[in-house]
């Protein structure tokens, strides 16, 4: 499966700290925002990557990836010329899906929980049909909102309600078998003249084609749209890792655990971080990992 990282927008309410800086630039305590959605995707083990953001924040991306090989990943870039909406996503990336499942992540939203990367991993097998999923919210008038029957099944999706009819919001990862392009080429813009994802969600639910899974309480979703979500996001990092000792979202250490790098690519990047704490991070990954470096 591919994946596409959304990382355009305009950051509107993050004003003015993203007047000279594409949001997902702006860091969730000791790393930059981009690598949480990355991370997220090399968790369910999808390697090729495509970022779409405005163009002129695309050096930035690539100074900051490269070209992937690094994390032992394949990342290209491509274009949104303006937010026209999360669907818009698919239309770009046409080419890049090449006709093969897809999942997309939202640029700024952050998901953490035990057990995580066995689920992103069995939702990245999918090979038809769509699997979303939805977490418990105070506040799900700000989301795409799933309203579910008795017997657990979704019967009605609706984006920003006024009136809700649940509290379960859908989350910003979307899995996809290889349909969504031509689905995105057929939804029209809605009234606040974006392509919504949830338009093309619902061609799924109509077609009984969707799975839609509730995250219970053992897993986060936070989205850092507002300075207030951006501070406890990166609250949220800092007690985690400080308390276990673990890394929230570290892309090195997902490609080192995973398999997509070996030790001496990882112990380099690590030195690439000088004295950083996350240097340090990486350098204490390194001593604990069992494997010897020539082996
Ligand atoms: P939003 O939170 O809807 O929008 P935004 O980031 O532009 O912020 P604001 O509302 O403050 O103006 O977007 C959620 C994520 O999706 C965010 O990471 C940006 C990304 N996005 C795009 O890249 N292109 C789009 O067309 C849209 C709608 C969102």
């Amino acid at each position: 499966m591919k994946g596409i990282i959304l990382a355009g927008g305009s950051g509107t309410r993050l004003q003015p700290m993203t007047r000279a800086v594409n949001k997902q630039l702006l860091h969730i305590y000791d790393k930059p925002m981009i690598y949480y959605p990355l991370s997220t995707l090399m968790l369910a083990g999808i390697r090729e990557i495509l970022i779409i953001s405005s163009l002129e924040a695309q050096p930035s991306f690539h100074k900051l990836l490269g070209n992937g090989e690094t994390f032992g990943l394949t990342i290209s870039y491509a274009e949104q010329k303006q937010p026209n909406g999360i669907a818009e996503a698919f239309i770009i990336g046409e080419e890049f899906i090449g006709g093969e499942p897809c999942a997309l992540i939202l640029g700024d939203n952050v998901f953490h929980g035990h057990g995580l990367s066995e689920l992103l991993t069995q939702a990245a097998q999918l090979t038809s049909g769509a699997r979303i999923f939805t977490n418990w919210v105070s506040d799900p008038e700000r989301y795409g909102v799933a309203n579910f029957d008795k017997k657990g099944s979704v019967i009605s999706l609706t984006e920003k309600p006024e009136e809700p009819l649940s509290n379960w919001a859908v989350v910003g990862i979307y899995f996809f078998d290889n349909k969504a392009s031509s689905i995105a080429k057929t939804i029209s813009p809605s009234a606040r003249g974006e392509l919504e994802i949830l338009d093309v969600i619902q061609n799924y639910l109509n077609e009984n084609t969707l799975k839609v899974e509730k995250l219970g309480r053992g897993y986060s979703w936070l989205d850092t749209g507002t300075p207030q979500s951006l501070l406890q996001a990166a609250t949220f990092v800092q007690t985690l890792q400080q308390r276990q000792g673990l890394y929230v979202c570290c892309p090195e250490e997902i490609a080192l655990s995973k398999g997509f790098i070996d030790i001496t690519a990882f112990k380099q990047l690590a030195q690439n971080m000088g004295t950083s704490d996350y240097g340090k991070l990486l350098y204490q990954i390194a001593s604990e990992f069992n494997i010897p470096s020539d082996g």
